[in-house]
Parts: structure tokens; sequence; C-alpha cells
């Protein structure tokens, strides 16, 4: 059985101060997560260093990263690497979020060769799919996840692959308060669970409008595992909502 993740991509959002409040009220709610629920947040590069010091010593708050360069070190101007994450005590790195692929040229082959830089140092890549609405309405949706999948997870072994999250995150959904039904999110899941070996045990995550009222009719769906949060992370009693929904 895959474990059960709850992670808050804060995106461009939170300060270290913010950071540190942030923490300081949420890190007091940690004891009553339920045990079986893994939650991570995930805030921006500037914030990773406040953040990881509120977190030293709780081991119930995992730390990670919206975005890595794939190369260790270089004349990459603005770029940020995966020891620079280490140092930080970072373990989860997001990659390929539709808003870098629609806004920072961020293209599949791209993903996979964060994907397999992650894997080599030790991070749990979360590698991020999803249709447009253009995509939903003209009927491609599970074409264009496979085809995801497929070339984000490239040359990968199938021990790799049992290392990664994925998360399943229409990109018509994220930031509206539009929700993909759960059941149609579960199918959507089911087949990407499918569509490569090694995916049995791994977490896929719904990205897209989570919010504590509906988080409940997704992850109680069969191949919906946790949840990739933007906006409903951004506090802590919603964000918290959305955890305690997660109890098996
Ligand atoms: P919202 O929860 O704000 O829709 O964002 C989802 C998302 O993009 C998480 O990566």
């Amino acid at each position: 059985m895959p474990r059960t993740l709850i992670a808050g991509n804060w995106k461009m959002h939170k300060t270290g101060a913010e950071t540190a409040a942030f923490l300081d009220v949420f890190l007091p709610l940690s004891a009553s997560f339920p045990a079986d629920v893994d939650v991570a947040i995930a805030p921006p590069f500037t914030a990773l260093g406040a953040a990881a010091e509120r977190l030293r010593g709780h081991n119930r708050v995992g730390l990670g990263a919206q975005n890595v360069h794939w190369e260790l070190q270089g004349a990459y101007t603005g770029e940020i690497s995966a020891p620079m994450l280490a140092e930080h005590g970072v373990t989860y790195v997001i990659v390929g979020h539709s808003e870098r692929r629609a806004q920072c040229n961020e293209v599949d082959l791209t993903c996979n060769l964060k994907v397999k830089t992650l894997l080599a140092h030790g991070f749990t890549p979360i590698l991020a799919v999803g249709e447009t609405f253009e995509e939903r309405n003209t009927g491609s949706t599970d074409a264009r996840i496979a085809s995801q999948m497929h070339s984000g997870l490239k040359g990968l072994s199938e021990a790799d692959v049992a290392r990664i999250v994925l998360a399943y995150e229409p990109v018509w959904a994220i930031g509206t308060g539009q929700n993909c039904d759960p059941l149609e999110a579960d199918r959507v899941m089911g087949n990407m669970r499918a569509c490569v070996e090694g995916l049995r045990n791994v977490p896929i995550l719904y990205g897209g409008s989570m919010k504590p009222e509906n988080a409940r009719g997704l992850l109680g769906q069969p191949d919906v595992d946790g949840g990739l949060i933007g906006g409903a992370a951004l506090k802590a009693e919603s964000f918290l909502g959305i955890v305690e929904a997660a109890k098996a």
C-alpha cells in the first residue's frame, strides 16, 4: 500500500518570517496528525532556511522545494542545485508543476533530467502531470498524461520508479475553486499507476482546489493517496483540516 502524503506547495507565497509564523502555529498541531499520514510543506527557496530552523528536531513535517536544477553546480544564473537543497534538509522536490511548464519553459525532457538527479542524490521527486482544459475537452486527457509520465520517468529502473511520488494536477482545477470530480480523478490516477511498471506502492497525490470541505471525498478514493495543496496549505487551520481528512 502506498503511504498517504499531504504536501503543501506554497508557490510564491511567504517570506522567511511568515514561514516561521506559520510553523509556530502548525507544528504544535502535529501531535494530532494521523499516524499513517506523512505531511510536508514546500516553501519558496528563500524561506527554506527559516523553515529548516523551525523544523529542527521535528519529524512530523517534511521539507520540500518547488524546483531544482539537474546539474549540481555551474554557470546557471538564478538556479538552485540539489546539494543546496540538501543543506537545508529538503527531502521532497516538486518537478514539472504545470505553472513551471506553462511559464518557465519546463518540458518533459528537463523534468526527466531533474527526476534522475534527485533520485541519484537521495531525494523524493514529486513529478506533477495534468491536462489543460482544452485537452480535457478534446478527449486527450489520458494520452496527455501517459505521455508526460513516460517522458518524465524515461530511463528509470523499476527500483527507482518505486522511490518517486506522482501528482495528478488537472490544470483547469488549479486555483479555480473547481476540483476534479473524485471518481474521475480516481479513474485518471488508476490509469497513471498502470501506465509504468513499479508504481504499485508509489503515492499518487491529487492537486487542484483541494480544501478541507472536499478533501474527504477525494482522499477516500482507492487510487488517491494524498494531496498536493496550494491555496489551502497557506493557512495552518485549513491545511490541518486536509491532513485530518486523510485519516484512513
Ligand atoms: P490549489 O490548491 O491552489 O488549486 O493549487 C494546487 C497546486 O497547484 C498544488 O501544486
